[in-house]
């Protein structure tokens, strides 16, 4: 047990999903997973451990924001021994290159977040990022299943609501959506040697105030969980 994990040694597998909603973990295990068998219920941040095409996997919600998902992610690779962490979100794009239920993968997190200040100090702006073989693996699981996939810069930010953000700058920049978990999944990764990797769907479009129906949010939900299936199991 950890101090936010109540299972037992062994009971979560070496690879991870990681949604933010411990709903959607429900709804992975229930849906995509056979056998699976809940491991978690502490503060209902669900965790479950099942099938996926005959290979052991796990899938958890995180919570929302950098300091939850810091928590999960530590006591996951820390305490369980968990080396592959796939996180499956939503994320508001900020670019017209993308539309509402597109998949996104993360290449790099940029960050508001004073994560990277309390580990690196003022000086030095460190860049967190996925890892280089699951994203390939990502990329390449879509393509065969038809997926349209982007792969770029993301921003993971501190507030939901800021209105002081500068998003004309971040999108000039390049930075294509926004959300609040990976640049903490992707530095806390690169710290216990594990691999990490964000795929989102795209809910909702900072530019035109667009937001998923829901059923364009389940399609892209079910595209995006598949990929990251098929990339853990590799
Ligand atoms: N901002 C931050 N996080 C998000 C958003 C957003 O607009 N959409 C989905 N996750």
């Amino acid at each position: 047990m950890s101090i936010h994990i109540e299972a037992q040694a062994g009971a979560i597998a070496d690879r991870i999903l990681l949604p933010g909603d411990p709903l959607r973990a429900k709804y992975i295990a229930e849906n995509f997973l056979e056998d699976a068998v809940c491991y978690n219920t502490v503060r209902n941040i669900f965790g479950y451990t099942g099938m996926y095409r005959g290979e052991r996997i796990s899938v958890q919600g995180t919570g929302m924001g950098i300091p939850s998902i810091s928590i999960y992610a530590t006591e996951l690779m820390r305490d369980y021994g968990v080396r592959t962490l796939i996180r499956v979100g939503t994320c508001g794009a900020m670019n017209r290159e993308l539309d509402i239920g597109d998949v996104l993968i993360a290449q790099g997190a940029t960050t508001d977040s004073s994560l990277i200040r309390n580990i690196f100090g003022a000086s030095i702006n460190y860049a967190p990022l996925g890892d280089f073989g699951l994203l390939c693996k990502a990329y390449t699981a879509a393509g065969a299943r038809r997926i349209p996939v982007k792969v770029g810069n993301i921003i993971s930010v501190d507030r939901f609501y800021d209105d002081e953000i500068d998003n004309d700058k971040l999108r000039e920049y390049g930075i294509l959506a926004v959300e609040m978990e990976t640049a903490a999944l992707y530095t806390l990764g690169a710290k216990y040697g594990a691999k990490c990797l964000g795929i989102f769907t795209v809910s909702d479009h900072l530019l035109t105030g667009a937001r998923a129906s829901a059923e364009a949010r389940q399609t892209g939900f079910n595209d995006m969980v598949t990929v990251a299936l098929e990339t853990a199991i590799q």
